[in-house]
């Protein structure tokens, strides 16, 4: 079972005049000033916020921001000066020496960036090492180490010597040292800084993919905002100490908190951040329920939304075909009469899946006749993405992401819509979303 943290009003001074120093930061001196006149370091100042058990969450921040301290006052390795750490409902300060170490071999594990492996021992004795030290017996610590080492892909390589691995298996095994324990918290300072890109990506994977299998609460230190982005539930923020901005990946790319966090924020890769979904815009959606008739009906509502195009869904909000002004007169050329909408669907539309990175998305968007459907689970239809949408989301000066529009309910218009065309649908509904007068849908 994953573990909920709270730290309340958590402080943390280096030297032997705490309140000194809190005194000083409470009058608005900096770390830099507090130091300089005291000779006392702010390791951490009044951090307060709770992780949630099952999420992984990242903390962030300069080198020396305390990120490393305060990671470490979670399961006691740095004892706070003031304030509590509440492990499910437990106040881990109050616990004897005997209940901390029984926490820190049952509960919380940790990772840091370079294990010492033992290189005399084979894979699986290191594997197990941490259980050895608590007094686990042979039997059960092995058994224990071999399916921490195959949860990590390692499986075979438990009578391997460390010095036969690569520096990216020698981390994996550092990792499984930790699940050896099956902890339910696990804290990972800076555990993929020092792998090459291609490996620390792998071992990113490798630890959403633990998450899905078993849900732990994980506290993640980085100084990547990639990686930060790509594996955090949330993410805080850390300057001087203080935690600056709490937030999911995504709050935090819409809003940050301050400067200090928006400088974070520029160098991200928002296109390999951000999904399809993410970017999608509303767009005009006809619902047919009757694909015999609608052609004269669906002009007309697209020349009176003053759009291109409308997107043709059936009663389930599938996506049934894309229409233009330009397809529909096309359609109806020289025609009289009730004519479907499928007579006028525009081809080489291929819709979007929803988790496509918008990275992957300009070579789809560059040949695209029409804004792309995006289409989530079970192939729901759920907005488009123009070449405007596009260039928006690249330009850095406004936020990545549109804040979310409000979801207007269809509106049903008059069976008889629009004047008793021979064509009507017996049901045609329009949803024409939010904003009315959004123009970015036009696909130049
Ligand atoms: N044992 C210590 N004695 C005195 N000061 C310390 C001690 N440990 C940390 N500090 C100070 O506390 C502050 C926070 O350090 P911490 O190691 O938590 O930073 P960090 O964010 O983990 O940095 P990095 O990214 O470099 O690992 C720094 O100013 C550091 O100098
Ligand atoms: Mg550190």
């Amino acid at each position: 079972m994953a573990k909920q943290i709270r730290i309340e009003n958590v402080f943390k001074v280096f030297g032997d005049q705490p309140k000194q120093a809190l005194d000083l930061v409470r009058q608005g001196l900096s770390k830099q000033q507090i130091l300089e006149r005291t000779g006392q370091s702010i390791g951490v100042f009044d951090a307060d916020f709770t992780i949630e058990a099952g999420e992984i969450f990242v903390v962030m921040g300069l080198s020396g921001s305390g990120k490393s301290t305060l990671v470490r006052m979670l399961n006691r390795l740095i004892e706070p000066t003031s304030g509590r750490i509440v492990v499910d409902g437990q106040d881990i300060n109050g616990l004897n020496d005997q209940d901390l170490r029984a926490l820190r071999r049952k509960d919380i594990s940790m990772v840091f960036q370079s294990f010492a492996l033992m290189p005399h021992m084979t894979v699986l004795d290191n594997t197990a090492f941490g259980l050895e030290m608590a007094g686990v017996d042979k039997g059960t610590r092995q058994k224990a180490a071999q399916e921490a080492l195959e949860q990590v892909g390692l499986g075979a390589w438990g009578a391997s010597y460390p010095d036969e691995l690569s520096g990216g298996m020698q981390q994996r095994v550092g990792l499984a040292r930790a699940l050896a324990s099956d902890p339910s918290i696990l804290l990972m300072d800076e555990a993929f800084s020092a792998l090459d890109p291609i490996i620390r990506t792998e071992m990113q994977s490798e630890l959403l993919r633990l998450q899905e299998s078993k849900r732990r609460t994980i506290v993640f230190i980085s100084h990547d905002l990639d990686e930060a982005m790509r594996i955090g539930d949330r993410i805080a923020i850390m300057k001087d100490g203080q935690v600056i901005q709490v937030g999911t990946p995504d709050e935090i790319l819409r809003s940050p908190a301050n400067d200090y966090v928006r400088s974070f924020i520029k160098g991200v890769d928002a296109a390999a951040v951000f999904k399809a979904s993410d970017i999608a815009r509303q767009a005009l959606t006809i619902v047919s329920e009757h694909s015999d008739r609608g052609c004269r009906a669906a002009l007309r509502l697209i020349e009176d939304s003053d759009r291109d195009h409308a997107y043709v869904l059936n009663a389930r909000r599938r996506l049934l075909g894309v229409v233009s002004a330009q397809s529909l007169r096309d359609a109806l050329h020289g025609r009289e009469g009730m004519l479907g909408l499928q007579h006028a669907f525009i081809d080489n539309v291929v819709p979007i899946d929803a988790a496509t990175p918008v990275a992957d998305l300009f070579g789809p968007m560059a040949s695209a006749p029409c804004p792309l459907p995006v289409l989530g689970e079970d192939r729901k239809f759920l907005g488009v993405i123009s070449r405007t949408t596009m260039m928006r989301f690249l330009d850095r000066d406004t936020p990545p992401v549109p804040p979310p529009q409000p979801v207007q309910p269809p509106v049903t218009l008059n069976p008889m819509f629009p004047t008793g065309d021979a064509d009507t649908p017996a049901m045609l509904h329009e949803h024409s979303d939010a904003p009315a007068t959004d123009k970015e849908n036009k696909h130049e």
